[in-house]
């Protein structure tokens, strides 16, 4: 029988061959905490394609004017951000001398170059044509990149549809803070992306400190200063309007 007229099973519905045959370690032994290190990160860029899928039905939502459904999906949105989170203290039980174990092996390679994470930034309003240049011409990651650069953000869907609402603004700060507080069900909209906001920034502050504790002052494989590259990132957050309204209200 040919693949497509075999009956649907768990395991072809899911491509559980496929994906199974996908963690393999490079150190030799291998070393036992490589594999555990290949499978976090290949879940985190499968959350990552989520989120990616889950955003862009936000910005989508948003454009139609459906803010409930957008909330709905902000808050499945968050909820696997606190997963992702929470994930990091499986990381964490890796000691620095498992890590070093296989770390070379890694050579140049980094989160860093997670083409989807800078996807998500860039979604997110977090947009460099630097970031665009690291990833070869031609390959998925450069084009759906360069697609992302060009594509409105959820901040310009969420101003967008904020003006339908009948707000109109060159600055968006004043209309927030009328938004706040006369406007329940826009100013919980607003909520749920602080949330969001808040929900990144904690991803990287995690991090971070997963990262000082297993490299200390080390730089990183992706050639950065390490630790203290990634301070820099820390504290900058995706919409700065909605940070500055909140000692007006
Ligand atoms: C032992 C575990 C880890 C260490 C020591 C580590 C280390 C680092 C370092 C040093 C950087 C800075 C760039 C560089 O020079 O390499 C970095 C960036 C990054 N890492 Fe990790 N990492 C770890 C685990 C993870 C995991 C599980 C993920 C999930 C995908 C991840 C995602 C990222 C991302 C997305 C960046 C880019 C951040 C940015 O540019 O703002 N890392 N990591």
């Amino acid at each position: 029988m040919s693949e497509t007229t075999q009956a649907l099973t768990y395991a072809n519905y899911l491509k559980l061959e496929e994906l199974l045959s996908l963690q393999q370690p490079r150190s030799s032994g291998p070393e036992h905490d490589e594999m555990l290190f290949i499978v976090i990160h290949q879940v985190y860029e499968l959350w990552f394609k989520q989120l990616l899928h889950e955003l862009d039905r936000v910005k989508a939502l948003l454009e139609q004017d459906e803010s409930h459904h957008a909330q709905h999906t902000l808050k499945r949105i968050l909820t696997i951000l606190k997963v992702m989170v929470a994930q990091l203290d499986i990381l964490e039980t890796m000691t620095p001398l498992e890590f070093l174990s296989f770390r070379a092996r890694l050579e140049a390679a980094s989160g860093f170059q997670s083409d989807q994470f800078r996807q998500i930034e860039f979604v997110l309003g977090l947009q460099s044509a630097q970031a665009i240049n690291r990833f070869p011409e031609g390959g998925r990651a450069r084009a759906a990149l360069e697609r992302r650069y060009h594509e409105s953000t959820l901040w310009d869907a969420f101003l967008q549809y904020v003006r339908r609402e009948g707000y109109q603004f060159e600055d968006p700060q004043p209309a927030l803070i009328t938004i706040y507080r006369n406007d329940p069900k826009n100013a919980e909209l607003c909520e749920r992306l602080v949330d969001l906001d808040e929900g990144i920034q904690e991803w990287r502050y995690r991090h971070v400190k997963m990262v000082e504790r297993t490299i200390g002052a080390r730089p990183g494989t992706g050639g950065s200063s390490g630790a203290a590259y990634l301070r820099e990132t820390l504290g900058r957050p995706l919409f700065p309007d909605l940070w500055a309204i909140r000692s007006q209200l």
